[in-house]
């Protein structure tokens, strides 16, 4: 894209005080993402609103992934053409109106023809020219929309320096994907796989720390397919894998807890299961999609993998960390699915036992080649499995959240709870857990005895301060929590 930008248009910009409201839809990637866009606005003085009510620029983040995530986007746009509207009519000033994400990669051109209200489209690998768009907006000449990919231009593009709300936060390391699952639509909206080079990824996560954040979520679409230029701080130092970047990332001063997420089960190496057994910073928690647990369905979706690779990849990954959480995402009523390959699915369920899961009926999405796959499934027959499916994995996740009751965990407190005196934060297992604790815990690691679950999430109360004071109330609690914890 031609530099016409930093002319006039932004030079005003930087000066004068604006609102930016950005709503997100899709997965953490979109968070991520919705976060930058905010930092890459920062320097042209728009600052974080809650609401679209009052705002300059509204940026809606949206998901390509089902059906129903990308017809929101319609409803929302005609929303903020009502508040624009209004607000002229007020004889307030205009708001701008973007959209950005998923759907503005697949359906940019028809966004732009069927929302005219829409200012401009901006694909994921092309925010970083969000001041040279909104620039031409205000000028109302030249391209509005921008799709192309690069991701490399776009992270070479993004500041260093990023601006965290708490104490967790997320630093995409990988995106796009080159698998090509036939019911997926992310290899077209996010491109190919890349991996950002290690140097850039231990820069960000120390700013991160430096800012306090305590635990770090790595991200990506096939996040265990990370294979990033290397670096010894000073030279080049070959292809890093996710475990050897993990590694690293937990020497930094401050970051007790590493995450990462999304994983591919064909990409899972033996060095990062390994890395489950040894690095303590690494949460015993793992997000493993597997879809189905029927071989002909796992085949027709190109998943490249039976269900018992699967189910001998959580044996070895539970034989390094015995007390992992396993998570996982189900599709049901896939094109072809019979009665036999859902009961296959919920056999593999039974036989990993997870602690918490995501799961979806099949929705057909334009130019996918399961959407052009006959048989397909019924939607009053997708919902009974879909019901079905729930029902197994929500007894799963009381009974592991049932181990966890009467046990002493780690909890980072992130935020003030609903009520009075209270905080919420997350075990190391991501259970979201409830506590009174003054806010001044709010950014620490703190020992809570967990007396009670709910539906979501449990209840604790502070262990005694001589608990805390001895696990040093922060980093490195040691919390090695017992095998049962995998029920
Ligand atoms: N990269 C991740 C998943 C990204 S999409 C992986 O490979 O596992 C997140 C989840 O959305 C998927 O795991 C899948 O369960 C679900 N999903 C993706 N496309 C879908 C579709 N067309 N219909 C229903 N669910 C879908
Ligand atoms: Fe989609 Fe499959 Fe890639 Fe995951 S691995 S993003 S499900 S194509
Ligand atoms: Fe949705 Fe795009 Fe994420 S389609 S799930 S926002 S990668």
């Amino acid at each position: 894209m031609e530099p016409d930008v930093p002319s006039g248009a932004a030079a005003v910009g930087e000066t004068a005080p604006k609102r930016l409201f950005i709503k997100t839809y899709g997965c953490q990637m979109n968070v991520y993402d919705s976060e930058r866009m905010a930092d890459v606005l920062r320097p042209l003085g728009y600052s974080l609103a809650d609401a679209a009510e009052g705002a300059d620029l509204v940026v809606l983040n949206t998901c390509h992934i089902r059906e129903r995530a990308a017809e929101k986007v319609y409803s929302e746009i005609g929303r903020m053409r009502e508040l624009r509207d209004e607000r002229l009519e007020a004889g307030g000033p205009r708001m701008t109106i973007a959209v950005a994400g998923c759907v503005a990669q697949a359906e940019g051109a028809e966004i732009m023809n069927r929302a005219p209200a829409v200012d401009l489209v901006v694909g994921p690998q092309a925010y970083h020219q969000l001041p040279e768009l909104i620039a031409r907006v205000s000028r109302a000449k030249g391209e509005r929309l921008a799709a192309d990919f690069a991701p490399e231009n776009k992270f070479d593009a993004l500041p260093t320096a990023r601006h965290v709300g708490g104490p967790a936060a997320f630093l995409t390391v990988q995106e796009g994907c080159d698998k090509f699952c036939t019911f997926c639509v992310v290899p077209y909206t996010r491109g190919a796989e890349y991996s950002r080079p290690a140097s850039a990824i231990l820069a960000e996560a120390e700013s991160l720390a430096a800012q306090g954040v305590r635990e770090v979520t790595l991200l990506g679409q096939n996040v265990n397919a990370y294979a990033g230029q290397g670096s010894d701080g000073r030279h080049s130092d070959g292809t890093w894998s996710l475990a050897r970047l993990i590694r690293r990332l937990a020497e930094i001063q401050g970051l007790d807890r590493i995450r990462y997420t999304t994983s591919h089960p064909r990409d899972m190496g033996e060095d990062l299961v390994l890395a489950h057994a040894e690095v303590e910073a690494l949460a015993p928690y793992l997000h493993l999609p597997v879809q189905s647990g029927s071989d002909r369905v796992l085949k027709a979706m190109n998943r490249g993998h039976t269900a018992d690779h699967y189910v001998r990849l959580v044996e070895r990954v539970r034989a390094a960390r015995p007390d992992i959480a396993l998570s996982g995402d189900f599709i049901v009523g896939f094109p072809g699915e019979t009665d036999a390959d859902f009961e296959a699915t919920l056999s593999l369920i039974e036989q990993v036992r997870y602690a918490s899961a995501f799961s979806f009926k099949y929705s057909s999405r334009p130019g996918t080649p399961a959407a052009a796959m006959p048989r397909q499934v019924d939607e009053a027959v997708k919902s009974e499995r879909l019901a079905r499916l729930q029902a197994v994995l929500a007894a799963q996740t009381s009974a592991f959240n049932a181990v966890t009751v009467g046990r002493r965990l780690p909890v980072l407190f992130e935020k003030l709870g609903r009520q009075d005196g209270q905080l919420i934060g997350r075990s190391p297992y991501l259970q979201a857990v409830w506590a009174e604790a003054p806010a001044s815990m709010i950014g620490e690691i703190v020992q809570v005895d967990i007396t009670a679950q709910g539906p979501n999430s449990l209840t604790g109360s502070l262990a005694d301060s001589l608990a805390n004071a001895l696990a040093g109330a922060s980093a490195d609690t040691p919390v090695r929590p017992r095998t049962e914890a995998s029920a």
